[in-house]
């Protein structure tokens, strides 16, 4: 079954519809994220079981994603009502709508934060300070009553000027854009790290493995990791591909999209250990990492040059907020999209109830860090609880019913009819995919899971 629908938006290009998914893939959680998770879960060992979950998870969640969108032709609850009349499958694009809204709330926040770290390079804050000094001056910032929440509002209306623009002229203009700009910066800015002295031990963390530490939690994290990363398990990527033409080769994309999500997240390690290590800076240190350590680097590294660590450092800040724009445009379209077409009302009008609401979630979230530092809920931080639901919890049953829809409840021939849209696919690749769908993904995140959760 198939509508058509001749007034949505679509992508026009191929280039700009792998642009724009890889846009929404690759974000912060790729360089602020991946960085402090692979830090605090031991480096190499984490970082091949990630790969595996991007493999073996990932990558078979976003074909069927792009499989429900395109199918569908509209937002992510819709798709779910249109290919399955009549069922509870459309509360799957509901919870991811859900999903969306919490991560952008907290997302912002942080989005928010790169922005005053360009303004302090720019303006050449970090100038003269020792380590200690980057460490107090990111917490007081932090925690600050206002100044953060400024910031994230700049960032949240950012996001709903370019999603109120539309499909065409807002998303997939920016991401043609914004994505190659962002590759050639980070590829500068590995060769300058991995050429500061001492870098060599931030290359062993990433590149050693020692699986004595893996246990439940790192699997989890890993997995999490994974589904945060790709933009997994909510929607998102749902909601992209109903903007997709027919001849779009589903398989392909998702192929280019992980692999560009992939590497810019190894960029980042590459960029940001053995600057790390040349500095004597803990990976542990968490999601301060990259606020932390970074400016620090920038300082020692080029204390004798200051203009090439005020490039360096402008540059820096300057891709990573580009990057999160990118993503908090794909997070505000996946609700936006679902407002407008499941309540009829105008695109406007949807966006300005996900811009306050998020906006709301976001200023919680970011006091929750400061002034209201006492307020615990399951004795986390509203921000780290949001982290924590949405990444460990909502997406990856998400990513099982997604996995459950389209491997086992879908028409094959309707599968296999998207999956051919462009032309055949060859026969053992489709088996291989149906079996991957069909088993290892619902049974891999669910032992991931319940691993994870210490029920076994
Ligand atoms: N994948 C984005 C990132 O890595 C975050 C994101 C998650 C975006 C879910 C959309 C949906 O930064």
């Amino acid at each position: 079954m198939q509508t058509t629908n001749t007034k949505r938006g679509q992508f026009t290009t191929k280039i700009g519809i792998i642009m724009a998914s890889a846009g929404s893939a690759v974000g912060l959680g790729n360089i602020w994220r991946f960085p402090y998770e692979t830090g605090e879960n031991g480096g190499a060992a984490f970082i091949l079981i990630y790969l595996a979950c991007v493999l073996f998870i990932g990558m078979p969640i976003v074909i069927s994603e792009f499989v429900i969108g395109r199918r569908g032709k509209v937002n992510t609850s819709g798709a779910f009502r249109v290919l399955a009349p009549g069922t509870p499958w459309y509360m799957v694009g509901m919870l991811g709508v859900l999903t969306g809204i919490i991560i952008l709330g907290y997302y912002t926040v942080v989005a928010g934060w790169t922005l005053e770290y360009i303004m302090q390079a720019a303006i050449g804050g970090f100038a003269g300070k020792s380590p200690a000094d980057f460490q107090s001056s990111f917490v007081e910032f932090s925690s600050h009553s206002f100044r953060p929440l400024l910031w994230l509002a700049i960032f949240m209306f950012m996001t709903h000027y370019i999603v109120v623009s539309g499909v065409e002229k807002g998303i997939e203009r920016y991401s043609k854009i914004m994505m190659p700009m962002l590759l050639v910066i980070m590829l500068v800015l590995v060769g300058c790290s991995i050429s500061l002295p001492g870098a060599s031990k931030g290359l062993e963390f990433l590149l050693k493995p020692d699986f004595s530490k893996v246990d439940g939690s790192v699997l989890m994290s890993a997995m999490g990791q994974a589904f945060f990363s790709l933009s997994i398990g909510m929607g998102c990527l749902c909601t992209y591909s109903s903007y997709f033409k027919r001849d779009v080769n589903l398989a392909r994309t998702a192929l280019s999209v992980v692999s560009l999500d992939t590497l810019v997240a190894i960029l980042a390690g590459l960029i940001i250990f053995p600057a790390a290590f040349s500095v004597n800076i803990q990976p542990d240190t968490g999601p301060s990492l990259i606020f932390v350590t970074l400016p620090n680097v920038f300082q020692q590294a080029f204390g004798s040059m200051p203009i090439l660590s005020w490039v360096f450092s402008v540059m820096f800040y300057l891709l990573l907020s580009v990057a999160a724009l990118t993503s908090t445009i794909s997070l505000h379209e996946v609700v936006t999209a679902y407002l407008k077409e499941e309540f009829k009302i105008s695109r406007k009008k949807a966006a300005w109830i996900v811009t306050l609401f998020c906006l709301g979630l976001g200023v919680i979230a970011s006091l929750s860090l400061g002034e209201w530092e006492e307020a615990k809920v399951f004795g986390m931080s509203f921000f780290d609880f949001s982290d924590y639901i949405t990444t460990k919890i909502m997406m990856p049953i998400g990513g099982i019913l997604i996995s459950v829809f389209v491997g086992w409840w879908m028409d094959k021939k309707d599968l296999k009819d998207e999956m051919m849209s462009s032309g055949e696919l060859k026969k053992s690749f489709f088996k291989v995919f149906a079996f991957v769908l069909k088993y290892v993904v619902p049974l891999g995140i669910a032992i991931l899971f319940i691993n994870g959760m210490g029920w076994m």
